[in-house]
């Protein structure tokens, strides 16, 4: 696929393959493990704009960056204009050097409060958190779907809406809110993003192997591609998008992932939150339900990494 580099505001991403933002995933280890692979640009998983004004300790795990990481960007939700640009200006997230605001996340919890995807239907108050969050001097992207229901398109209001409030990039996932993650992806829509927009657009949904990143671009002329699960499970893909050699060891990956976790959580804590990224590494693998299975009985990384060398030697 064409490689080029993509310019948000006044910094450059070395190549347009980015991670996504993935709660409950995409932490530092998980980014730098991408980064390492090529990816151009990673996001933090969302982190709420009150919670970050209230000072809330899980905030800043979520929000830790290890030091190799060259742009960091992350992810906020929200609704009230003036929250979110305190927040962008507070402490938690003066280290970042990009501001992403969410307008896709489907989940009841965050769309009843009128947050994520439900800001879709309301293009002028996505205007406002836009141009208001800008006045902090950060760069702010915006990451949205096409509609809340399928036929009910909203992709050009809102990319004009939020282009027009300041965003200097715009990712368009191709799904309604009601597809949650699943289905197929609505490549005409990110075209009619690509259309109306002036700044560069990332093509997001269903990315899991180079021939799927190639389908994306050709169909719609984004300027980039976004990959959530596909890069979960095989993080090495943007190695491969990038046309390198890539010979993995998952055991090696594995045990990577771990100490990376290990230079910020304690033991115990990381052999709880890495079950379900290490689930899906070991998707696909042969005779791996027994070991799934026992992964949510270990409490210890002793445990977890004897098992994993069992299965893979
Ligand atoms: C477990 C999970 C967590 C997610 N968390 C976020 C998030 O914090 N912020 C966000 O904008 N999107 C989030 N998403 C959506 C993804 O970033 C992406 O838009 C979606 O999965 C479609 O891409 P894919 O088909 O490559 O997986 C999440 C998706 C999954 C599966």
């Amino acid at each position: 696929m064409l490689l080029k580099e993509i310019k948000i505001g006044n910094i450059t991403t070395p190549n347009n393959l980015f991670l996504a933002p993935l709660a409950g995933f995409s932490d530092f280890a998980m980014r730098q493990i991408c980064l390492n692979f090529g990816a151009g640009l990673t996001f933090t998983e969302m982190v709420s704009c009150k919670g970050l004004l209230y000072d809330n300790e899980n905030t800043k795990d979520l929000l830790y960056c290890s030091q190799d990481e060259k742009i960091k960007c992350a992810q906020i939700f929200g609704n009230d204009p003036y929250i979110m640009r305190r927040a962008i200006e507070s402490q938690a997230l003066s280290a970042f050097d990009i501001i992403d605001v969410n307008f896709g996340c489907p989940m009841p919890k965050i769309f009843n409060n009128g947050e994520g995807s439900a800001l879709l239907q309301n293009p002028s108050l996505a205007e406002k958190i836009v141009y208001e969050c800008s006045k902090s001097g950060k760069p702010i992207t915006c990451k949205i779907r096409i509609g809340i229901t399928d036929g009910q398109y909203v992709t050009e209001d809102v990319v004009k809406a939020v282009v027009n409030g300041g965003a200097q990039m715009v990712t368009v996932h191709g799904r309604t809110r009601d597809k949650i993650y699943a289905g197929e992806v609505n490549y005409a829509e990110i075209a009619k993003a690509k259309k109306v927009s002036s700044v560069p657009v990332i093509a997001n949904g269903g990315i899991f192997t180079p021939d799927d990143a190639e389908k994306m671009i050709n169909e719609t002329g984004a300027d980039g591609i976004m990959i959530a699960r596909g890069a979960l499970e095989r993080p090495w893909i943007f190695a491969e998008l990038l046309g390198k050699d890539v010979k993995i060891s998952k055991k090696e990956l594995i045990n990577e992932h771990i100490d990376r976790l290990l230079t910020r959580f304690d033991d115990k804590t990381v052999s709880v939150i890495f079950r379900k990224q290490l689930c899906l590494y070991l998707k696909g693998e042969k005779n791996s339900a027994e070991l799934k299975q026992k992964l949510f009985t270990y409490k210890d990384v002793k445990s977890i990494k004897l098992a994993i060398n069992d299965f893979f030697n």
